[in-house]
C-alpha cells in the first residue's frame, strides 16, 4: 500500500481516501511508527499529513528519521512538509506569516510533481510556520507572496513536499499533484476500483470461513447490506441474514429489505417481528440515554434468540455457525485505533453492534473501506439505489426522533412526516446537498392552531437539515424556501396530530445532529 502517515490533523483520512481515488491502494499510519514498522509493511510510496501543530514545539510530532532513508518514494505536505524540510537539514522558520484559505502560488521549476500544471494557480493553504530553506540536493518548485519554499523535489531520492494542501478540493489542481506524485514519480499503476476489491474481498471471506456457516445481522442500512452482500457473494447459502424489525424503521424501509434487497442479492433472510417486544420495553420511558440503552439491550435479546433457534437447528445438522459478518468500516478502524481518547457525547449504538461474548469469529469485509467505496461496491454488487445510496439513519431508529414517550401511535406520526420530507427533498433533488435531514416528532410539546374552521391543539413536527463531510462537525443545510413550503403543508395537511413545521438551523456543534 500507500501509508499514509498521519500528524493529527483530521486530513490524513483525506489524503488516504484521495490516494484511492487516484487507483492506488492506501493506509493510515500514526507518526509513532518505526521505520522498520513502515518498511515490513512494503509501502510502494508514502504521504506524510498536514498537522496541527509547529516542528519547533515542545512534543511536536516527529517522525523517525529512517523513514527517508527506506528509498520508498515520499511526498510531504503541510506539516509533513516541513518535517521533511527539518529532518533532512532544511530550515523551517517561523517569519509570523500566516496563509489561511485560497492562495496565488507560481511555478518556478518544472518538475514532474506539478507536471501539467498552470504556472499560476490557486491552492489551498493552512501554516504558520514556513520552509525558509529547502534541504541540500533539493530544488524550490514553487513559491507565493508569503512563501519562499512553497514546494520542492529531490528527484533522486524521489521526495516530494508541497506546504498547500493537494488533498482538499479548493486547491485547483491538487488531485493532480497527488496523481503525478503516484503514477509519474512513484510510478504505480491506477488498479484499485471496486471490481478488484470485491474479487480480493471474495477470496479473502472465502479463505476465512471455508465451508463454514456464516449468520449476518441486516439493519437496512448501507453498511450492513453491502457487507452481507459480500459474503454472500462469497459463500452464498452459508450465509444466514436476520432482520430485526424493532418498529423503529422509516416507512418503507422493511419492505425494501424484505423485497428489493432479497430479489437482488439471493440472500436468506430471516425476519423478526419484535415490534411488540421494543414498544413494551420503551413504555413509559422518555430519558434518551435510558431509551437507548433499552432499544440495545432489546435488540440484542432478540438477535441472541433468532441466533439460539439456529444455532440448535445448525448443530442438529452438524454443521454450526461459527462466523457473523459485522460492517464495520475503515475510518472506525482508524479511529478506534487512534487512541487518543474523544468524549463520549452519546452511547452510540449500532444496532448489528452485538454483545462481546458471542462464540463467533468475526468476518468483516469493509474494514479496509470508506463508506463512498462501500457505496460504490454495493453498486457494483447490483443492489437497489435506495439502500446503497442511504443516508445515514441511527441505530436506536425513530425512537430517538420522538421526543418524548415512543408509542406506536407517535411512531405512525412520525413516520408519515419523515416520509413526506424525505419524498420532497429527492424530488428536488436535493439528496446530494444533505448529508442526512432527521425528521423529529416534539410529542410532549403541543400548540394552538387552526384548521378549516376549527381550532387545533396539535404537535410540531422538527425538520434538521445538515451537511457535513463525517457527521463530526455539521452546518445546517440552506434549503430552498418553496421546497421547505410544500413540505410543511403536505405535513400539516396530510399527517394527523401536527399542525406546524419548525425548522432546526443549529450548527454542530453546539447541537448534535439528532436531538435525542
Ligand atoms: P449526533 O446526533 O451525535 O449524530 O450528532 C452523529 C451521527 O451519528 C448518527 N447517530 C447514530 N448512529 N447509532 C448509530 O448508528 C446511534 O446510536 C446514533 N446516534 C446518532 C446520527 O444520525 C448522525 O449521523
Amino acid at each position: 500500500p500507500v501509508l499514509v502517515v498521519d500528524f493529527g490533523a483530521q486530513y490524513a483520512q483525506l489524503i488516504a481516501r484521495r490516494v484511492r481515488e487516484a487507483g492506488v491502494y492506501s493506509e493510515i499510519v500514526p507518526h509513532t511508527v518505526s521505520a522498520e514498522e513502515i518498511s515490513a509493511r512494503n509501502p510502494v510510496g508514502i504521504v506524510l499529513s498536514g498537522g496541527p501543530s509547529s516542528v519547533y514545539e515542545e512534543g511536536a510530532p516527529r517522525l523517525d528519521p529512517g523513514v527517508f532513508e527506506l528509498g520508498v518514494p515520499t511526498l510531504g505536505i503541510c506539516y509533513g512538509f516541513q518535517v521533511m524540510a527539518r529532518t533532512l537539514g532544511g530550515e523551517v522558520a517561523n517569519t509570523g506569516l500566516r496563509e489561511y484559505g485560497a492562495t496565488d502560488a507560481t511555478i518556478i521549476t518544472e518538475n514532474v510533481l506539478l507536471e501539467g500544471q498552470p504556472v499560476e494557480q490557486n491552492v489551498w493553504m493552512s501554516h504558520g510556520d514556513q520552509v525558509a530553506e529547502a534541504p541540500a540536493g533539493f530544488t524550490v518548485l514553487a513559491r507565493t507572496a508569503a512563501t519562499a519554499v512553497a514546494a520542492f523535489a529531490n528527484d533522486e531520492r524521489r521526495l516530494y513536499g508541497v506546504q498547500w494542501h493537494p488533498e482538499v478540493k479548493h486547491s485547483d489542481h491538487g488531485q493532480q499533484v497527488l496523481e503525478n506524485f503516484l503514477h509519474k514519480a512513484a510510478g504505480l499503476p491506477a488498479d484499485w476500483n471496486s471490481g478488484n476489491v470485491i474479487a480480493e474481498q471474495v477470496e479473502k471471506i472465502r479463505a476465512q470461513v471455508g465451508s463454514g456457516r456464516v449468520l449476518s445481522a441486516l439493519s437496512g442500512g448501507v453498511d450492513s447490506a453491502v457487507s452481507t452482500a459480500l459474503v454472500h457473494e462469497a459463500v452464498g447459502d452459508q450465509l444466514t441474514a436476520v432482520f430485526i424489525d424493532h418498529g423503529l424503521l422509516r416507512k418503507g424501509e422493511r419492505e425494501q429489505v424484505e423485497n428489493d434487497y432479497v430479489a437482488s442479492t439471493g440472500v436468506r433472510l430471516i425476519t423478526v417481528d419484535a415490534r411488540e417486544t421494543f414498544l413494551n420495553a420503551l413504555a413509559g420511558v422518555s430519558d434518551p440515554e435510558e431509551k437507548r440503552k433499552i432499544i440495545g439491550r432489546e435488540f440484542i435479546r432478540a438477535f441472541e434468540k433468532v441466533q439460539a433457534d439456529l444455532i440448535a437447528e445448525a448443530a442438529a445438522e452438524g454443521d454450526p455457525i461459527r462466523f457473523l459478518v459485522q460492517g464495520t468500516l475503515y475510518p472506525d478502524v482508524v479511529e478506534s485505533g487512534g487512541g487518543s481518547g474523544t468524549a463520549n457525547i452519546k452511547s452510540h449504538h449500532n444496532v448489528g453492534g452485538l454483545p462481546e461474548d458471542l462464540q463467533f469469529e468475526l468476518v468483516e469485509p469493509l474494514r479496509t473501506l470508506f463508506k463512498d467505496e462501500v457505496r460504490a461496491i454495493g453498486r457494483q454488487l447490483g443492489l437497489p439505489e435506495a439502500i446503497v445510496g442511504r443516508q445515514p439513519f441511527p441505530g436506536p431508529g425513530l425512537g430517538i426522533r420522538i421526543v418524548g414517550e415512543v408509542t406506536a401511535d407517535r411512531l405512525e406520526i412520525l413516520r408519515e412526516a419523515d416520509a413526506i420530507a424525505r419524498a420532497e427533498l429527492t424530488a428536488a433533488g436535493l439528496d446530494n446537498e444533505i448529508w442526512q435531514c432527521p425528521v423529529v416528532l416534539l410529542a410532549d410539546v403541543r400548540s394552538v392552531g387552526v384548521q378549516g374552521d376549527g381550532r387545533t391543539y396539535g404537535h410540531p413536527i422538527v425538520l434538521r437539515p445538515v451537511s457535513s463531510e463525517d457527521a463530526m462537525t455539521a452546518d445546517w443545510t440552506r434549503l430552498p424556501y418553496d421546497v421547505l413550503s410544500k413540505i410543511s403543508n403536505r405535513i400539516t395537511n396530510e399527517v394527523r396530530d401536527v399542525n406546524r413545521v419548525v425548522l432546526d438551523v443549529t450548527s454542530k456543534p453546539p447541537g448534535t445532529i439528532e436531538w435525542e
